[in-house]
Order: C-alpha cells, then structure tokens, then sequence
C-alpha cells in the first residue's frame, strides 16, 4: 500500500522534481501551498460525490485545538510536528485508497502522498520508544543514494540525523493512529486537509521563520 521511500525518492529524482533534495521547511512550503483553498475545494469537494465521508480513526483528525491542548501539556514542538506528519500522512494515505485508478483527484493525492514521504525521510531519525520501526513503513536506515540509480546533476538527500526523542504522549498517539483498532470517525475529505493545512501553519509557521505578517 505504501511505496518504500528510497523508490519514491528515485521517482521523484527521475522527474527532477529535486524534491527528494529539500529540507524540512522547503516540504512544509510546498505541501502548504499544495493544500491552498482552490485545490482543496476542486479536488477534496467537488470532485467528491455531494456529503461523501471516509471512515478514519479518532487520532487522525488533529485539529488546532489539539495542538493546543498538547502545547499547554508541554509536548515539544519538534514531537508535535512529527505527530503532525503522522496525521497528516495517514488522511492522506485513506483518501488514495478510496480513489479508483482513473478519478480525477488521484494525481492531486499522489502529489501530496510524495511530498509527505520525502517529509518522513526527515523524521526518520527520531526515536520513540517502542522503537519508530514498528509503525513507519520507511525503512529506517535506507540509504537513497545506494538504492537510487545515480542521476546526474540531481543531488539526493541523505536523511538528516534529527536525533531527538519523541514526547511519549506524542509516540502513544502516533502508535494508536497506526493500529488500526481505535473507534472510527466519518470525515469529509476536504475536512481531513483542512486540518492538515490548519495544524501546517500552526506548526511551521513560526519555526520556519515564515512570514506571517
Ligand atoms: C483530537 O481531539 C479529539 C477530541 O476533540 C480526539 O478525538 C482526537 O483523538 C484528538 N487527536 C489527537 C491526534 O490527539
């Protein structure tokens, strides 16, 4: 179901999107301007049958409210931002399963599932404990340059050593988001991104000196 991220990274150097070469805020800008409103209402709204709702686990929809919640809990920003990433993937990912081959919103889809994998191969050098292995599909120490075909004048990324423990709130959160057991919720799709893009801001803004004046 989920591609192995060294193929996604030698996809994504074979278009020459570069994105596989792009840091942390880098992704973060792309995704949020991925998710801008137009591209939300065509493809998350009306590309959808009218009132269409997908079945999602309660721990994937992460609101501002949440967030907040979290913050005032004093959960790190860096563990918000990865449980941010695990949200956000996961929505992503339900909404491509429940789109056939052909339907229109599915390259969309496919766009923002690529930007979020090259956005896990940041994080993937955080620690939880139970270890991080059992719920990410990225293989942990994928070595993209060894897997990847060289390409000439494309540089590919080497996940970056972002050593740093995860809050244990946050790995309880992210391992619940990830079993598949907890009670279900119906979610609009475009609702599912609209917290994406929400929480997006929220938590890059400030750390990636975005300009938000
Ligand atoms: C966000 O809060 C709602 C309740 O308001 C809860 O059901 C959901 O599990 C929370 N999500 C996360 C990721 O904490």
């Amino acid at each position: 179901m989920h591609q192995g991220c060294a193929a996604v990274l030698c996809v994504l150097a074979v278009l020459g999107l570069e994105v596989a070469a792009l840091g942390e805020c880098e992704l973060a800008r792309l995704l949020q301007d991925k998710l801008r409103y137009e591209m939300r209402l065509q493809y998350m709204k009306h590309n959808f049958p009218i009132d269409y709702t997908l079945r999602v686990q309660h721990e994937e929809v992460l609101r501002t409210a949440n967030v907040t919640r979290l913050r005032d809990g004093k959960v790190s920003e860096a563990s918000l931002r990865y449980l941010w990433f695990h949200a956000c993937s996961q929505a992503v990912l339900h909404i491509l399963e429940v789109l056939p081959e052909k339907h229109p919103s599915r390259g969309y889809t496919q766009e923002l599932s690529q930007l979020l994998d090259a956005l896990g191969v940041e994080y993937s050098g955080y620690r939880q404990n139970p270890p991080l292995a059992m719920w990410v599909q990225l293989p942990a120490n994928a070595a993209p340059q060894a897997l990847c075909p060289p390409v000439d004048g494309i540089a590919v990324a080497h996940p970056l050593s972002l050593q740093s423990d995860v809050d244990a709130v946050v790995a309880d959160l992210v391992k619940q988001l990830h079993s598949g057991d907890s009670r279900q919720k119906a979610v609009r799709p475009k609702a599912l991104l609209d917290n994406c893009l929400k929480v997006l801001r929220m938590l890059f803004g400030a750390h990636c000196r975005w300009d938000s004046a």
